[in-house]
């Protein structure tokens, strides 16, 4: 079996173990940890339990390879991979018990650098609806079965886009000017909470496109390969913004230029 497709099937069957211990968890009760970035920036017992979980599970599979992750960072490791992994991404979603949260799994090669790595497989799980979301590079992306493609061109009512704003209050301001801009382009906003799955939709053609600025390497990680493997188009590394957030823009080939112009404001 190709290593791409042999990592996809790791990540596929690890997702599917945390998965289930963040639902199971999440169906326990709620203990929030602590905060990180900004008051509303949370981490639940659960996000650091369940990264704990891939980790132990990752070390034993693959022992060689390097581990980024988004509550423990990051180990170094001997065979080029590197593991890029959030445990619970859409943590407000799972603490305020919003069934749109996933465990996002990534496997990629070259240093885990948003924009330098090429990414080999990934797994988005979202635990409690099932659906698994999963691509190996070249072998295409897929929902359990069914073999995923973009919308290469939005309808004609305009284009169904996602976006997130960031835990910093002094951005958000810059965030609502970027989205009155989208309007001109858009049928309808969804913000629906987690990156990854934001992605894994644009892979599925749920939505036409996606724009958020601010992203962590494990948010984007595996949905990035998801869109590329459906034949869409995504910028991870965009032009920062006055608060050094760079920009993740993903799309069908038909609105990928023009959602990035609208969104640049260029
Ligand atoms: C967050 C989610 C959210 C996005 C934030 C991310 P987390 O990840 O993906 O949709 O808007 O930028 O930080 O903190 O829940 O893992």
């Amino acid at each position: 079996m190709p290593l791409a497709q042999e990592l996809e099937a790791v990540a596929i069957e690890i997702a599917r173990e945390a998965g289930e211990l963040a639902r199971r968890r999440r169906g326990e009760g709620l203990a929030i940890a602590a905060t990180k970035s900004a008051l509303a920036d949370i981490v639940t017992e659960a996000d650091r339990e369940v990264e704990v979980l891939i980790r132990t599970r990752l070390a034993e599979r693959r022992p060689d390879d390097a581990f980024l992750g988004e509550e423990s960072g990051a180990e170094p490791g001997t065979s080029g991979i590197t593991w890029i992994v959030d445990p619970i991404d859409g943590t407000v979603n799972y603490a305020y018990g919003i069934p749109s949260y996933a465990v996002s799994i990534a496997a990629v090669e070259g240093d885990p650098v948003p924009g330098e790595w090429n990414a080999l497989a990934g797994a988005v799980l979202n635990p409690v609806s099932g659906e698994l979301f999963h691509a190996a590079r070249g072998a295409g992306a897929w929902l359990d079965g069914e073999r995923l493609a973009v919308n290469s061109e939005p309808m004609p009512a305009g284009a169904l886009l996602g976006t997130g704003f960031g835990y910093n209050p002094a951005t958000h301001a810059g965030d609502l000017a970027q989205v009155a801009r989208v309007m001109t382009l858009a049928r309808d906003v969804r913000r629906i909470g987690a990156a990854s799955l934001d992605l894994a939709f644009v892979a599925a053609g749920r939505l036409d496109g996606y724009f958020e600025r601010g992203l962590q390497p494990w948010d984007h990680a595996a949905g990035a390969l998801l869109v590329t493997e459906a034949g869409g188009a995504i910028t991870v590394t965009g032009a920062p913004d006055e608060h050094g957030r760079t920009l993740v823009v993903a799309a069908g080939p038909g609105l990928f230029e023009r959602l990035l112009a609208v969104v640049l404001g260029t």
